[in-house]
């Protein structure tokens, strides 16, 4: 087997808008701080719906858009970091809502590079042969995790999700989804803490934001060189929305020359494993990337887990 691609993606936002200004009203922010400092406009907030409902709507427009059906997936895999439900998994529950039959199903928690992750999951079950065409998620309820009197954190992240239809692919194809660079600082782990029974998020904001915008340029340029391409060459470059500095700050180390850089955290906010295939099915959806476009993958956070690899755009 030479690999696996993506064959197309879907992704799904709850209704609800939340805009600064409606965040001024709760805490002592400003629209001015939150978009010079992160970039963020507007981000999405489920209210009736769950986890497993934002996971299932984003895999079932994948799948509505990859032309494959739910009993052609064999398997199932959901990055994120905010499942109550310890059993059934995520993966599992969205099986059962979707109709696919019999999969393996697992989730993967590496809080927001995890869709990185669980991409480079299904391509290694794929090659190894234990798997053919698999639904890969990222969702998240981040406000589930939020102190709605925490301006640090009130502020910053949103709920989503992202899905990606992924399968083998012919013995002399050119592999669509490329060697994955993945490590972490786990000495560093207390920058990012979600924890307890009834979770809450908190941050060592500056910590993180140095780690991101000093060590990870190299681990993606390295994304780049395992996959055989230089980054001038890349069309795309989908890093984790955490922060708008953090991602032009990376993107410029990078020395992209033609590429489209992904900047959906400024609708968005942080949705953590789901920022990735949200802002990557968006900019194919709007046409801004065309089938076979290469593109960077990049997520990092929590951990701090970081995770990248270049894919063939669908
Ligand atoms: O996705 C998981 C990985 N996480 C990340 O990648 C996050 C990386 N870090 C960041 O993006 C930034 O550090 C933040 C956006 C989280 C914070 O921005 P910052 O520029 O690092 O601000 P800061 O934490 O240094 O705070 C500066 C000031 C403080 O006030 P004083 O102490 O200078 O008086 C904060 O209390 O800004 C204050 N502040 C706010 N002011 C208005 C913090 N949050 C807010 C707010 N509105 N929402």
């Amino acid at each position: 087997m030479s690999g696996s691609r993506i064959v197309a993606l879907g992704h799904y936002q709850p209704p609800k808008v939340l805009s600064n200004d409606d965040l001024a009203a709760l805490v002592d922010t400003d629209d001015e701080w939150i978009r010079t400092r992160v970039g963020i406009r507007t981000r999405h907030i489920a209210e009736g719906e769950t986890l497993v409902d934002l996971a299932a709507e984003a895999a079932q427009k994948a799948l509505a858009n990859s032309g494959r059906t739910a009993e052609e997936i064999d398997l199932v895999v959901v990055a994120t970091c905010t499942a109550i439900e310890r059993s059934p998994n995520t993966a599992a529950a969205v099986a059962a809502r979707l109709g696919v039959r019999s999969p393996a199903a697992y989730d993967i928690n590496t809080v927001c590079s995890g869709f990185s992750y669980a991409l480079a999951t299904a391509d290694h079950a794929i090659r190894a042969g234990a798997a053919r065409r698999a639904l890969v998620i990222g969702a998240e309820r981040m406000s589930d995790t939020l102190d709605w009197t925490d301006r640090s954190t009130c502020v910053i992240f949103g709920d989503g999700a992202g899905a990606a239809v992924v399968e083998a692919q012919e013995d002399d194809a050119e592999p669509g989804i490329g060697p994955v660079v993945w490590g972490s600082e786990p000495e560093k782990g207390d920058a990012v803490v979600i924890t307890g029974w009834d979770p809450v998020i908190s941050q060592k904001g500056q910590s993180v934001f140095r780690w991101a915008t000093t060590q990870l340029a190299p681990l993606a340029r390295e994304a780049c060189e395992r996959a055989g391409i230089d980054p001038a060459e890349l069309k795309g470059f989908v890093p984790h929305q955490a922060n708008l500095r953090i991602i032009d700050a990376i993107a410029k180390k990078l020395g992209l020359a033609d590429a489209v850089v992904a900047r959906d955290v400024v609708d968005s906010g942080n949705t953590s494993a789901a920022s990735i295939p949200l802002a990557f099915s968006k900019l194919v959806e709007r046409g801004e990337l065309s089938p076979g476009d290469p593109v960077l993958l990049f997520g990092f956070g929590g951990g701090l887990a970081y995770a990248g690899q270049v894919v063939r755009c669908p």
